[in-house]
């Protein structure tokens, strides 16, 4: 085969491997990620132009978002039997290239990521009530394994009063974030008909109503309330942390969290969020001194079992996000 027959191929290889990437989690669905696919190696950038400058001014979620499309790159490699290495960017604070991923099949690909792949596709955010049914420990263990290896922490609400804290605090975030008129237009301009592609898709109600009603109206004691029972009534909530709070750090949670999510799925497991505590400054430290541990939350988590199967949420082209060199 003649080497520009080979590079074809890659190239083939590495779009096929990104069409997983893409399918990551990311807040507001933002999709906020660029690749550029050389000869064997695809460098992933954060595509700030996709910010959410009053929901997340410092791109903390950006990045995690980021890391998240970095582990299903990774697994999806790993189940296409390539070895991966992958260098974090030095001094990526406020730079855009975020990581350098080899992809090589002379290195050997690892198992345990591989075994996630088939959940790629399942995993969903799921925003409603969970079965009452109770999560094994076991199947936490394997969670709380899965933050370890990339770095984090995951630590389960077992004791009713902390939960009952941290409900508060999200019911709070829920209300400061619900005041601004800014993180509301912020909110509505991320609502957006299937068909594009990307933000939230409203179901049942038509986009630029949704949107008016966002933007127009404090709806945060409803939406509050509804937090507060769905939290409540969630059989695990747990927060994914990190040792520090740098811009490698907030990588590694989103790696993490995908690697919680994946594993998740594969114990038949779904996932949403209640981020309110951390995204909003003055409650983050709230929720660290309730938590009671060195470190930094990154993502408030309520896990449980479906009780049905819902829709994917859409995803942009694979064109509009790569660039080949
Ligand atoms: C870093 C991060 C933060 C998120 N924060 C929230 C949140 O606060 N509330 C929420 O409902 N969903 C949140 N999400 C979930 C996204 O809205 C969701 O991933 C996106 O809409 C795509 O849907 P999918 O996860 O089903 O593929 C977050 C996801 C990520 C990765």
């Amino acid at each position: 085969m003649s080497n520009s027959e080979t590079r074809a191929l890659n190239a083939e290889r590495m779009r096929s491997l990104l069409g997983y990437a893409v399918l990551a989690p990311s807040s507001h669905n933002t999709q906020p990620w660029r690749f550029q696919i050389t000869d064997n190696s695809i460098s992933l950038y954060a595509d700030r132009t996709r910010a959410l400058p009053v929901n997340d001014p410092d791109d903390r979620e950006l990045t995690i978002s980021c890391g998240c499309a970095l582990m299903n790159l990774r697994v999806a490699a790993a189940h296409d039997g390539l070895g991966v290495t992958y260098n974090i960017a030095p001094d990526s604070n406020g730079e855009d290239l975020l990581a350098i991923i080899s992809c090589n099949e002379a290195e050997i690909s690892s198992l345990a990521e591989a075994e996630l792949f088939s959940s790629i596709e399942g995993r969903r955010t799921y925003r409603k009530r969970f079965k009452s049914q109770e999560v094994p420990n076991a199947i936490l263990g394997t969670l709380c394994e899965a933050a370890t290896e990339e770095g984090a922490w995951l630590q389960v609400l077992e004791s009713e009063e902390t939960r009952q804290n941290i409900v508060a605090l999200v019911s709070e975030g829920g209300s400061i974030q619900w005041s601004n008129p800014g993180w509301r237009r912020e909110l509505a301009a991320w609502m957006h008909p299937r068909r594009r592609g990307d933000g939230l898709t409203v179901p049942g109600i038509v986009a630029p109503i949704a949107q008016a009603v966002v933007r127009t109206f404090d709806i945060g004691n409803g939406v509050g309330a509804k937090d507060k029972q769905l939290a409540d009534e969630s059989p695990i909530l747990a927060v994914l942390g990190t040792h520090g709070d740098s811009v490698a750090d907030w990588l590694s949670a989103g790696q993490a969290l995908e690697r919680i999510l994946l594993n998740a799925h594969s114990n038949n497991l779904q996932a949403s969020y209640l981020n309110q505590p951390i995204q909003v400054a003055l409650l983050r430290p709230k929720l660290q001194k309730i938590l009671g541990r060195a470190g930094h939350p990154q993502i408030l988590l309520r896990l449980g079992f479906p009780t049905d199967k819902i829709d994917a949420a859409p995803r942009r082209s694979l064109d509009e996000v790569i660039e080949w060199q």
